[in-house]
């Protein structure tokens, strides 16, 4: 029966089952469709659904052309209903896994797609695991999980785990184009997924085990973590001697090895490098191994946001004015420029600390048109940058969208917080 199912993936006569259908799901489901597979997109949120059967597409990456166009191909099919997976020979498991509010992982999403893949999971199929998560899930989660009711791995079912690499908004990696790392829990698991991505993806480089896969991702984000938190430290360093750490990373990068630049800012943000470096803190400490570099990064970086609303409080104070009752004009509210993602950004305790001090805050954004910050409150993005600037007592630029008139904000150099070096920068790049 397995022997049928590698065949089948080679022959990419398989039905795929996808489930979750955000930032990871519906570029990877589209990325099979375009390899010629047949997929059942599974989400559950069915208005997000109607939205996606209508043509939109909400995902950056995915265009809502290239939405339709793979609708049209009569391959792909949209669902809530869980018994509509029952025709899925493979399933792969896309779900979010965000921290609780004490930091630990929360398993919930993951346990309740393995609570719908479980009520058609039966002989003959394949389940992948895609979503970061600590090492160990899949043997330890998903493993005993398929295996209930007697079925076996190896004789009756194959598991992996592939880790996703998306960069939402990056163009220059379509999704393809990214080498996919491969772990299976077995030499055949390993196989056939590498097979099946090995018919949509470039490259396919497999490990020995889905835990070393889960690792990989994990160095890969903690990488960004901690070296995002050195350089914001440097940063404040390089405060403290009044010297320009942006001059300092440029004139460093001209080495032509042993160095690779990172870039300060007012905090880290996304679904992912301020998550995923949990996943991993949680796991070594089960095993007895307190991570110290890993923890200090975090709580550098963490603790930038408080750092940026001390520097706009000293930037007011050098115009003799408090920052409770001062009219401040936040630029940017996404974690990282031209997504329309807010997820973990660094602006929302920006914005609340701005708000308990008693500023007088606004917004712009023009990929966010309202905002919702922990204490309940919404704010409405402003649109005349021209007016909104001339009012502020200071603006701070914490995104650097593409579309900002870095012109127009360069005006404003005295009453100015950049925390992206995003004026100079654009400047910088105009033709002359
Ligand atoms: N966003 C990124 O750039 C990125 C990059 C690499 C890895 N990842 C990882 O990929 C995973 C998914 O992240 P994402 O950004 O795509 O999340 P997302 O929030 O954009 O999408 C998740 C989707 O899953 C759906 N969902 C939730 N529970 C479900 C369930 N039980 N069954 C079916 N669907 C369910 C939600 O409705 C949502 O549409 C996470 O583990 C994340 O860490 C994300």
């Amino acid at each position: 029966m397995l022997n049928q199912l590698q065949k089948q993936i080679e022959n990419r006569s398989c039905t795929l089952a996808i489930l979750g259908l955000g930032y990871v799901g519906l570029p990877l489901a589209i990325t099979f469709v375009n390899a010629g597979y047949r997929i059942i997109g599974y989400d559950i949120n069915p208005e997000y659904l109607n939205q996606m059967r209508n043509g939109i597409s909400k995902i950056l990456d995915i265009s809502s052309q290239e939405l339709k166009d793979a609708l049209a191909t009569g391959r792909f099919s949209l669902t809530s209903v869980p018994s509509d997976l029952e025709g899925a020979d493979v399933h792969i498991i896309c779900v979010p896994t965000p921290l609780s509010k004490s930091r630990q992982p929360d398993m919930s999403y993951i346990e309740s797609a393995l609570a719908t893949l479980l009520t058609v999971w039966g002989p003959g199929k394949m389940a992948i695991l895609e979503s970061t998560t600590y090492p160990g899930t899949t043997q330890e989660l998903l493993l005993p999980t398929l295996s209930r009711n007697g079925l076996k791995l190896d004789e009756d079912f194959l598991l992996a785990f592939s880790p996703e690499r998306v960069d939402p908004g990056n163009h220059k990696f379509p999704l393809h184009r990214i080498p996919k790392v491969v772990g299976g829990s077995s030499k055949a698991s390993t196989q056939a997924a590498a097979a099946l991505y090995g018919a949509a993806f470039e490259q396919v480089h497999t490990v020995s085990s889905p835990t070393a896969a889960e690792l990989a991702k994990l160095l890969e984000n903690t990488f960004r973590n901690v070296n995002i938190a050195l350089v914001n430290e440097f940063a404040q360093i390089c405060d403290s001697l009044k010297a320009d750490v942006w001059e300092v990373i440029e004139a460093a990068g001209t080495k032509p090895f042993g160095f690779m630049p990172f870039f300060p800012g007012p905090g880290i943000g996304g679904h992912c490098i301020p998550l995923d470096p949990q996943y991993l803190v949680y796991k070594s400490r089960l095993h007895g191994y307190e991570p110290r570099l890993v923890a200090l990064a975090d709580q550098i970086n963490v603790e930038r946001p408080r750092y940026v609303v001390q520097q706009a409080m000293d930037i007011l104070n050098t115009q003799g004015k408090a920052i409770n009752g001062a009219r401040v004009l936040v630029l940017g509210v996404t974690y990282k420029p031209d997504v329309p993602d807010p997820r973990e950004s660094p602006a929302l305790p920006i914005l609340e600390f701005l708000a308990e001090k008693g500023a007088d805050t606004h917004y712009i954004d023009p990929w966010i048109p309202s905002i919702r910050l922990k204490n309940g409150d919404e704010m409405l993005s402003a649109r005349d940058l021209k007016e909104e600037a001339a009012e502020a007592d200071l603006i701070i630029i914490l995104t650097a969208h593409q579309n900002f008139d870095y012109e127009l904000i360069s005006k404003y150099g005295k009453k100015l917080l950049d925390t992206r070096n995003a004026v100079s920068t654009s400047l910088r790049q105009q033709p002359n």
